[in-house]
């Protein structure tokens, strides 16, 4: 697989489709492939580009693990249907909480996620299915900043020496490979994405579990999940390059209704950033940032403190965790 960078400035869309259409169809000769969409533009780019090679031979999977955003896999689900791609969703919600139980460390919740997702819940799907590819979104960014030891991406495998055909089964196609997000994004619309998924901001693969520090549990995740919906509907109009909701595990003293109230802090990060490897924060308006706190605490059961992140990346990552 040719992993060298293709730069924005020299990407042709309409060029790169039908050479990864090409490759994809040769590699996958008979037989079905499979992927995973998650919503993202990454993973929705690679649906599209496996529909059109393998068209009913690709299997798309939406794996719901409890962590994405409120009414993600319906909502993903219907977008596509319009596109005339089927996609099926996984109930894997019990997997994933399983494995992330009692787990605190970053890195070792990223390889609990990494591990459920590949060898799991995919490692069965597959065998049930008779599928030898996976479809990935992986894009040159992941690869980067896995290979510089930033942070383990959980997509990264075979640039990590993992051999997935003999540790899960399948071979894995990585058709993006050679794009950052903005090439991506040119990609997306070129395959005929509407705007609401080629622009949509970055979403993690591990999705909310970057944004609980400590335990990672379904009430944690719903902490987390309701706060990401206030912060995306606050700050969606922005522009700004991806915005998110922390849940801390440090509680803070407050008052709530006259008492004393040991509760939640919420941090809230937004991010000015062109391919995700160095970010600033986003110069928010008070009034927003009053209203973000204002409706935070109102509406998410707990929550005593909302902070602002006002460090850039580096040192900071965008993700928490
Ligand atoms: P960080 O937190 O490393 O994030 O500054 C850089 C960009 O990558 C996204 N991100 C991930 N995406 N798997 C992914 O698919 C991951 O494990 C992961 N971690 C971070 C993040 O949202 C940001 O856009």
């Amino acid at each position: 697989m040719d992993s060298k960078e293709v730069k924005l400035e020299s990407l042709e869309p309409k060029k790169f489709i039908e050479e990864q259409v090409k490759a994809i169809s040769s590699s996958v000769v008979d037989g079905v492939a499979i992927n995973a969409l998650s919503g993202g533009v990454d993973s929705s780019a690679v649906t599209m580009l496996g529909h059109r090679a393998l068209g009913n031979r690709l299997k798309t999977y939406f794996i719901e693990n409890g962590l994405m955003r409120k009414d993600e896999a319906q909502r993903i689900a219907s977008l596509f249907k319009e596109l005339g791609v089927a996609v099926h969703i996984l109930d894997a919600r019990k997997e994933f909480f399983g494995a992330l139980k009692g787990l605190t460390d970053p890195e070792e919740k990223r390889e609990a996620i990494t591990q459920t997702f590949y060898k799991d819940v995919f490692g069965k799907l597959v065998r049930e299915i008779g599928a030898k590819y996976l479809l990935q979104g992986t894009n040159y960014t992941d690869v980067e900043e896995t290979v510089a030891g930033v942070k383990r991406q959980h997509n990264i495998l075979e640039q990590l020496g993992i051999d997935t055909q003999k540790e899960f089964g399948y071979k894995v196609i990585e058709p993006i490979i050679q794009l950052r997000k903005s090439g991506v994004r040119k990609l997306a619309e070129s395959l005929g994405l509407p705007e609401e998924l080629y622009n949509r901001p970055p979403f993690p693969g591990p999705a909310l579990a970057t944004r609980i520090i400590g335990e990672v549990t379904p009430e944690r995740t719903e902490i987390v999940r309701s706060a990401t919906k206030i912060v995306e509907e606050e700050l969606s109009n922005t522009g700004a390059f991806q915005y998110l909701a922390i849940l801390h595990q440090d509680r803070v003293t407050g008052i709530r209704e006259g008492k004393r109230d040991f509760g939640l802090q919420i941090e809230v990060r937004c991010w000015e950033s062109k391919d995700a490897l160095k970010g600033s924060p986003t110069r928010l308006s008070f009034d927003i940032l009053e209203r973000l706190s204002q409706r935070i605490t109102t509406e998410v059961t707990g929550v005593v403190s909302v902070t602002y992140n006002i460090t850039k990346k580096p040192p900071s990552t965008i993700e928490a965790v």
